[in-house]
């Protein structure tokens, strides 16, 4: 698995805090995801055999809890908030915007592979909505125009890594 050296040391570290190595299942399912964007198959029989379970068992949990993906997410990943007060100022719109510029669908990787649009719940900045999080950066009030915006600045950096 292709995991990053970073990523191996907190899980090592990790499941040092547990008494009972199954109890580090959630906190290395996240690190996982974390790393590669999704839960694969062959990262559920690796953290199985790291914490000497049976795949099975990591199975359930991953099908068990919603915010665990089991398929792999575009090379971006754009969560628009739907909770009430971004819902409220705007957040549907904004969605259905980037959906727009990237002719996707909520939850599926784009055509070009570029990205995957999540309709989410509350990012935690419920006074400054429509808020948006691209991989680890929160943008907040976001109307329509700066959903364009960002979007153009996400398609050009595609171009730009496309280019030689
Ligand atoms: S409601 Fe959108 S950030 Fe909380």
């Amino acid at each position: 698995m292709n995991l990053q050296p970073t990523t191996l040391q907190k899980i090592d570290e990790v499941i040092t805090h547990y008494p009972v190595k199954r109890s580090a299942t959630l906190p290395l399912l996240h690190l996982v995801q974390e790393d590669l964007g999704w839960i694969s198959p062959e990262a559920m029989e690796w953290i199985a055999a790291k914490l000497e379970l049976q795949p099975i068992n990591i199975y359930e949990v991953v099908t068990f809890y919603p915010m665990f993906r089991q398929k792999p997410i575009g090379r971006r990943h754009i969560k628009v908030c739907r909770t009430l007060s971004c819902a409220l100022t705007g957040g549907y719109k904004v969605c259905a915007e980037f959906q727009k510029q990237f002719g996707s669908q909520p939850g599926a990787v784009s055509a070009d592979g570029e990205v995957t649009i999540d309709f989410v719940e509350c990012l935690a900045s419920c006074g400054t909505g429509p808020v948006v999080m691209i991989d680890d950066d929160l943008h907040v009030k976001v109307d329509l125009a700066r959903a364009q915006q960002l979007s153009a600045q996400i398609k050009a950096g595609a171009k730009a890594r496309s280019t030689p």
